[in-house]
C-alpha cells in the first residue's frame, strides 16, 4: 500500500491510501494543550485513544450515526472516510465547567437543564474563537440548515454517549467534535472521541480526561487505561 502522509496534527497524522476516499489516521504518544501552549510527549496516548475512540465510533455507528469510521487497523491507526472537515468545533455541554465557567464566571460542576452547543471557529492562528449562527454564515463556514443539523445531530450524539458513559459511572461532561463532508458532499461524523476531547467526571469527581494534563493533576495514560478499561466492560 503506498502511503503519503497528507496532514500533521498535533494528536493525528494522516495518510493516503489505495483509496482516494480513505485515509488512515494514526495516533500519535503526543499531549498537547492550549493551542500546543503545552506540549509533552506521552508513551502509549495514541494506542489509548485509538482503541477509544475506535471503540465509541464503532457505537455510534451501530446506533446509526453517520461517520467517517470504517475500522481499527493497528494499535495506533484505524481507516477512516476521506472528508472535507468543517472548520468548526461543536462542542455539547452537559454540566458547566473549562472556558465556560470561566467565560460566564460560574462555578464547575452546575447540571445545565438543557444541553448547550456551541461551535468555535477551527483557526489556529485566531486561538479557535467562539463563533456564532451569524458569523458561520457571514464566513460561509456552512449553510444554515447544516449548522441546524450539526447542532441535532451534537444533541443525538450526546444522548447515545451520555448513556454509555453512565453505565460504566462516569458523567460526559462536555465533549467537542468535528464533522466534514463525504464524497457524496454528505455531512457525516470524523475526527475522534477521546478523553482528549471531552470531560468525563467519576463518581468522586476525578478528572479522567485531558484535565489531568491541562491541569496537571497525575498521569494522563493512568487515567485514560481506566476509562478503556470500563468502557470494555460495556457490552
Ligand atoms: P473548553 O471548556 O475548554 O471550551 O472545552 C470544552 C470541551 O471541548 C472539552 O471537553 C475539551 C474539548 N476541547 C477540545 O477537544 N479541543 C480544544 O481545542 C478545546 C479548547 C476544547
Ligand atoms: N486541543 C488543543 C491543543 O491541543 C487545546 C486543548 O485541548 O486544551 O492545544
Amino acid at each position: 500500500m503506498t502511503r503519503q502522509l497528507i496532514y500533521s496534527g498535533k494528536a493525528k497524522d494522516i495518510y493516503t491510501t489505495d483509496d482516494e476516499n480513505v485515509i488512515i489516521a494514526q495516533y500519535k504518544d503526543q499531549a498537547t494543550a492550549f493551542n500546543g501552549g503545552k506540549k509533552e510527549k506521552v508513551a502509549g496516548k495514541g494506542q489509548l485513544n485509538n482503541q477509544i475512540s475506535s471503540f465509541i465510533f464503532e457505537k455510534l455507528n451501530a446506533a446509526g450515526v453517520a461517520t467517517h469510521f470504517i475500522k481499527k487497523i493497528s494499535d495506533t491507526e484505524q481507516l477512516n472516510q476521506r472528508v472535507e472537515i468543517i472548520p468548526l468545533e461543536v462542542v455539547l455541554r452537559n454540566v458547566t465547567a473549562g472556558s465556560f465557567s470561566k467565560r460566564f464566571g460560574v462555578e464547575e460542576g452546575i447540571v445545565l437543564k438543557t444541553p448547550i452547543v456551541e461551535f468555535y471557529y477551527k483557526k489556529d492562528e485566531l486561538d479557535d474563537p467562539f463563533i456564532n449562527d451569524e458569523h458561520i454564515a457571514f464566513l460561509d463556514i456552512a449553510s444554515p440548515e447544516d449548522v441546524a443539523y450539526l447542532k441535532e445531530e451534537t444533541r443525538r450524539i450526546n444522548r447515545i454517549l451520555t448513556a454509555l458513559f453512565e453505565a460504566i459511572d462516569l458523567t460526559l461532561v462536555d465533549f467537542k467534535l468535528e464533522f466534514g463532508y463525504d464524497k457524496d458532499g454528505k455531512i457525516i461524523l470524523a475526527d475522534e472521541f477521546s478523553p482528549d476531547n471531552c470531560r468525563l467526571w467519576d463518581a468522586q469527581g476525578n478528572h479522567m480526561d485531558k484535565d489531568v494534563f491541562r491541569r496537571g493533576l497525575g498521569e494522563l495514560t493512568d487515567v485514560y487505561e481506566i476509562v478503556w478499561k470500563k468502557l470494555q466492560e460495556v457490552k
